[in-house]
C-alpha cells in the first residue's frame, strides 16, 4: 500500500505548473465514443481516472494510444462493447458518462449504476431521466441499465437543479439526436464549456454553453479533430490555499484565473496577498481573517473546494463557517483533522472551524479524492511527519503530487508499506 510521509512547516516558493482538469478530461474521453474520426486530446492530465477512462474506452472497441505525455489519441472503429461494468464504475463515478455516448451512436448501452460513495448518495436519476427524453427505453436489471434506442429525438429538458456529469451525458447523447434538444437549468462549469468546444471542434451544432440554457442541434455523425483540456481549476485552487498557508511567493502557472474567481476573492478575503493575472497567480501568506464559504454550482465556490478551505479556515482568528449545500455528506475529512487537533464542529451541512490551531503531525486515512487534499495541505503546516494512508484518493486526480510540492520546498516522500 503506497502512503505519503509529509515533514511540515515549510514554506512554499517558485512555481507550480498546473495540469489539465481531470473533470473536463473524462467527459472529453467518454465523447470520443461518438465518432470513429481521429481525436487528438492534449493537456491531458496523468492521474488514474484518465487511466481507467482509457482502459474504458479500449473494452468498448476504440483504439487508444498515448504518444507523449498528456496526449491521447483515439479512433473508433464503430464501438464494438456496449457495456461498462461493476468493477469500472463503482471504482469511478465519470465511466456513467458513456451511456450517452453509446446510445447515442450504437443505440445500446449497459452501464452499471454506480451506488452511493463517500460523499454521499449522488444519484444518477436526472442523467436516465434525460435519456429517456431523448427517446431511449431503459430497463434496470442486477444493478445495471440496460438502454436501447433507434436514433435517439431531440427534446425539451429542463433539469430540476443543475447536474455537471447530466448536462455532459445528454450534450453528448443530443449532438447526434434527430432534430434540437434544449437543455434547461444546465450545469455552468467550464468544463461544460470545454465539453462542448471538443464536439463543435468534432462537428456537432451546439450553441449556448456555459449558460443555463444550451441548445443542440443533431447532426448524422461526428469527424475527427484536435482540443486541448483547460487547466484544472481544482488543483490551481488547492495550490492556491497551499500558498496561503505557506507562501512566500508562490506561483501558479498556467491556470485559467476567471475559472477560479469565487476561490481567489474567498482566499484575498481572508488577507492573503494574490496577485492575478489571467493565467498566473503569485500569493503570499500572511495572517489569517475568517471568512465563510457556501458551497454551490459554478460560478459559486465549488464543493471540490470545500475541505481545502475548511483546512486554512484552521488557521484564521476566528470563528468560520463553511456550508456545504451541494452533497449531502462531504466533511469527511473533519475527523481525520480532528486527530492532528483542528477545532470543528460540524452541525447538519454546516461545518463551524475555530482557529487558528497549530495543527500536531499524525497517522491519518484518505477518504475521497478532495478530503485527501485537505490532509495533505494539513499535512504541510503540522509539526513533525504526517503520514497519509490510501493514497489511490489522491492519485485519481492530482498529478505528480509529490514532485510538484518537492519542486517549490516541501518534505514530501511517497512510499510503500
Ligand atoms: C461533478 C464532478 C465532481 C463535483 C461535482 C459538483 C466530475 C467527474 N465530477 O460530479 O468533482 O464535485 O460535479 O461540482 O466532473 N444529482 C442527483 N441526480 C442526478 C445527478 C446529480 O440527485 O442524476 C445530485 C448529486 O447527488 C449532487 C448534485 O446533484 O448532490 C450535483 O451533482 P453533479 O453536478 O451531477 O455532480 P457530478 O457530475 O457527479
Amino acid at each position: 500500500m503506497e502512503k505519503l510521509r509529509i515533514e511540515g512547516g515549510r514554506t512554499l516558493a517558485g512555481e507550480v505548473a498546473i495540469g489539465g482538469a481531470k473533470n473536463a478530461a473524462l467527459p472529453a474521453l467518454a465523447a470520443t465514443l461518438l465518432t470513429d474520426g481521429e481525436v487528438t486530446l492534449t493537456n491531458v492530465p496523468a492521474v488514474r481516472d484518465v487511466d481507467t477512462t482509457c482502459r474504458l474506452l479500449e473494452q468498448l472497441g476504440v483504439e487508444v494510444s498515448r504518444p507523449a505525455p498528456g496526449v491521447v489519441v483515439t479512433r473508433g472503429q464503430g464501438p464494438t462493447g456496449s457495456e461498462a461494468a461493476y468493477d469500472l464504475v463503482k471504482t469511478m463515478r465519470a465511466s456513467f458518462l458513456v451511456l450517452g455516448p453509446l446510445l447515442a451512436r450504437t443505440g445500446r448501452a449497459r452501464v452499471s449504476l454506480p451506488g452511493g460513495c463517500a460523499i454521499g448518495a449522488r444519484p444518477v436519476d436526472r442523467h436516465l431521466a434525460a435519456m429517456e427524453a431523448l427517446g431511449a427505453k431503459l430497463e434496470l436489471h442486477d444493478g445495471y441499465v440496460e438502454a436501447t434506442c433507434d436514433r435517439l429525438c431531440g427534446a425539451e429538458i429542463a433539469f430540476d437543479v443543475p447536474t455537471v456529469g447530466g448536462t455532459e451525458n445528454c450534450m453528448m447523447a443530443a449532438t447526434l439526436a434527430r432534430g434540437s434538444t434544449t437543455l434547461r437549468n444546465s450545469a455552468r462549469e467550464p468544463e461544460i464549456v470545454d465539453l462542448a468546444e471538443l464536439l463543435i471542434t468534432l462537428g456537432a451544432k451546439i450553441e449556448g454553453a456555459g449558460t443555463d440554457t444550451i441548445t443542440i442541434e443533431g447532426v448524422d455523425e461526428l469527424g475527427g479533430g484536435s482540443h486541448a483540456i483547460i487547466p484544472d481549476r481544482i488543483e490551481a485552487g488547492t495550490y492556491l490555499v497551499a500558498g496561503a498557508l505557506l507562501g512566500d511567493d508562490l506561483t501558479l502557472t498556467h491556470c485559467v484565473t476567471e475559472h477560479l474567481q469565487t476561490v481567489v476573492d474567498r482566499v484575498a478575503a481572508t488577507g492573503v496577498q494574490i496577485d492575478a493575472s489571467a493565467d498566473r497567480l503569485t500569493i503570499r501568506r500572511a495572517e489569517l481573517h475568517p471568512v465563510d464559504v457556501r458551497t454551490q454550482p459554478y460560478p459559486g465556490f465549488p464543493t471540490d473546494m470545500q475541505a481545502q478551505f475548511m483546512l486554512l479556515m484552521t488557521q484564521a482568528a476566528g470563528s468560520a463557517v463553511i456550508r456545504e449545500t451541494v452533497f449531502e455528506n462531504r466533511f469527511m475529512h473533519v475527523p481525520e483533522l480532528h486527530r492532528m487537533g483542528a477545532d470543528i464542529t460540524i452541525d447538519g451541512r454546516n461545518a463551524v472551524v475555530r482557529g487558528p490551531t497549530a495543527l500536531s503531525s499524525a497517522h491519518v486515512m484518505a477518504t475521497d479524492l478532495r478530503a485527501s487534499a485537505s490532509l495533505v495541505l494539513a499535512g504541510l503546516i503540522a509539526e513533525g511527519e504526517t503520514v497519509i494512508d490510501r493514497l489511490y484518493h489522491l492519485d485519481r486526480g492530482y498529478e505528480n503530487l509529490e514532485a510538484k510540492l518537492a519542486a517549490v520546498g516541501a518534505h514530501v516522500e511517497r512510499f510503500r508499506e
